[in-house]
């Protein structure tokens, strides 16, 4: 090894020692006859001196030196004269006297400043990716990407967890994605799809008797990309044998507990609250409320029934909801305010957004003359409305009102800024519907997915209320994001074909997808349930970034394209022809 240290180790202690480093040169600083480098490695900053009274070669060779240059260097570890010590940096009370230099490596003008954290354009960033990298703050995320995923690793070997490695070249799995395919040059016109999940897999290991599988999984779905999806991304995938939710959830906690602990040095508590479905879109108009906050969705149905008001008698007469949040110390908002409050409203599908000022000296709303002195006083007082709130409101079908005051809530939140940073409230949410109904298609689907066990109680519905069968479906929220979801699978045969009929995935059909699946659970199938977490979103709040970009190393954009080697790309005719493909474009 050339290198004797790394350049961040270096401390006081060192004082005298001759050392040699290398890395980047970070910044260079002309001081009369002495030069100045800051030295740059993975483990920090150091500060290197060239004096011509040390060595005028060296001395002369360090006047060449550019930023991002690879050099190595060998010199006398001092203690930083007095006055001089940086207490910003961790090696700052020593620095390097350099007597030899060598330049290993010349680089161009980086077309953005490694050095700052300047804010630089994602575009750039990650065309030159390998540059980006460099920066301290990714080099700290990567890290703590990898401690994350080790002490994961530890604390699932260490309960008898087997690693198993599944196929990336597969059969598709439905996730609710669409399927990247791979055309089969040996096989002409069929193609392998990259899987979304590792679900089936990992399910048929149960029946192999593996007993507890884990597999840190890369998953594949093309669908429209945004903070918190990329095309390709990490699960922390997991499926045991013989177990009910409760077991899984408790040991999900256990292993948050060490993976915060461990990475970030925080204290998670547990056990995680627990909300079912239903109550969190009552309370919160979303499967995944952020519960750092209150601002809680409000139903004011029974009070606005009888009301002249015809937007909200209309709204309740076709079954639909009123319910509105109450604004904190927003009654002062403009008419500019509320009209922008208002398209926001419309974006989630809203008719329009009714409001009502509270104010000491009465209720200011344009609805006024539909409301009773009384009725509109009952009404903010059911919302917990002070002097010098806001409240708004929303009559509609009560998925628009959910999906609308949800996003109000965590907008108007964000701008009053009532949410806490430095808090992580975990929340597993619970007894999800096992069905949809898909209105463009005209059919059921899997809310999770097809393999998705009902609620015991609840099987007799299947037929006759579809939509009222409970799924044994569980997901956990950290502070708004759902970070994983999971369930406890069928493992009948004849239950799963009555799923699938039911989500109109006929015999032949059924047989043709997932005819391998059907035919390991007639072998004998344990019970078993899993979960899988997404690595990338629970590393994003670990460092507190707001994309999952930022703590992959290699990410794709939102048009998923990757900028650093330019793919997706075009491919030869003839590599074309090998597979059997023409294009039609
Ligand atoms: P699910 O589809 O809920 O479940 O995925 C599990 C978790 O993976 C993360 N995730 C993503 N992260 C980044 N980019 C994406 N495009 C993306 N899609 C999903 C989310 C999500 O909670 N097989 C089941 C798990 C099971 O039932 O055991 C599954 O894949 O954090
Ligand atoms: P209008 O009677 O349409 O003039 O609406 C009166 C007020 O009610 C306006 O502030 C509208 O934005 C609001 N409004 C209209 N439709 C709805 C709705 N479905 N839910 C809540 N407010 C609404």
């Amino acid at each position: 090894m050339r290198r004797t240290h790394y350049c961040g180790e270096l401390r006081r202690g060192h004082a005298g020692a001759r050392v040699t480093l290398c890395g980047w040169v970070h910044r260079r600083r002309d001081h009369g006859g002495l030069i100045f480098i800051d030295l740059r490695d993975r483990e920090g900053l150091i500060q290197v001196v060239f004096n011509p009274a040390v060595d005028t070669q060296t001395h002369a060779l360090a006047h060449d030196l550019r930023s991002e240059y690879v050099i190595e260097v060998s010199g006398t570890v001092a203690a930083r004269p007095e006055g001089t010590v940086n207490p910003n940096l961790p090696t700052g009370e020593v620095e390097v006297a350099a007597s030899a230099l060598t330049v290993l490596s010349e680089a161009e003008t980086p077309p953005f400043e490694v050095e700052g954290e300047a804010e630089v354009g994602e575009a750039l960033r990650l065309k030159y990716r390998y540059l980006d990298l460099r920066r301290p703050s990714l080099q700290r995320i990567l890290r703590l990407r990898h401690v994350a995923a080790q002490s994961i690793r530890g604390f699932l070997n260490a309960r008898g967890f087997i690693e198993v490695e599944t196929p990336m070249l597969t059969k598709s799995t439905p996730e609710g994605a669409r399927d990247y395919l791979v055309p089969s040059r040996v096989n002409p016109g069929v193609f392998y799809a990259l899987p979304q999940s590792p679900q089936l897999f990992k399910q048929i290991l149960m029946v192999a008797g593996i007993d507890r599988y884990y597999q840190i999984a890369r998953c594949f779905r093309d669908e429209d990309l945004r903070a918190d999806r990329q095309p390709e991304f990490t699960q922390i995938d997991l499926e045991m044998s013989f177990v009910d939710r409760e077991d899984i959830w408790s040991l999900m906690e256990e292993m948050l507990v060490a993976v915060f602990r461990e990475a970030s040095g925080i204290t998670v508590a547990t056990p995680c609250p627990r909300m079912s479905y239903a109550e969190a879109m009552a309370r919160f108009g979303t499967d995944k409320p952020d519960t750092r906050f209150g601002m809680e969705l409000a139903d004011v149905g029974p009070l606005v029934r009888g009301a002249g008001f015809k937007v909200f008698a209309q709204a309740l007469e076709q079954g639909g909801e009123v319910k509105g949040i109450c604004a904190p110390g927003m009654a002062g908002a403009s008419r500019k305010e509320l009209d922008d409050l208002t398209e926001f409203a419309k974006g989630f599908g809203a008719k329009g957004l009714a409001w009502m000022k509270v104010a000491a000296e009465g209720i200011d709303t344009p609805i006024t003359k539909f409301f009773k002195p009384e009725e509109a006083s009952a009404i903010v007082h059911a919302m917990g409305g002070k002097s010098g709130d806001l409240l708004l409101f929303v009559a509609d079908k009560s998925p628009i009102v959910a999906e609308t005051l949800g996003r109000l809530r965590l907008h108007l939140a964000g701008k009053l800024r009532l949410i806490p940073e430095v808090r992580y409230d975990f929340l597993w949410v619970t007894d999800f519907p096992l069905l949809e109904y898909d209105e463009a298609e005209k059919r059921y689907t899997a809310m999770h997915h097809p393999f998705t066990a009902a609620m015991d109680e609840d099987i007799p519905l299947l037929e006759s209320s579809p939509l009222k069968v409970r799924a044994k479906a569980y997901d956990i929220v950290l502070n708004g994001t759902e970070i994983g979801g999971g369930s406890i699978r069928i493992h009948r045969q004849d239950l799963q074909e009555r799923m699938f009929e039911r989500l109109g995935i006929g015999p032949e059909e059924a047989k043709a997808k997932f005819g391998f699946l059907l035919e390991a659970l007639q072998y004998g199938a344990p019970p078993h349930g899993g979960i899988a977490l997404g690595f990338d979103r629970l590393v994003a709040i670990l460092v507190g970034v707001e994309s999952i970009r930022d703590v992959i190393a290699f990410p794709k954009t939102q048009k998923a394209v990757c900028p650093l080697t330019d793919a997706p790309s075009p491919v030869t005719r003839d590599q074309l022809k090998e597979l059997h493909i023409k294009m039609d474009l």
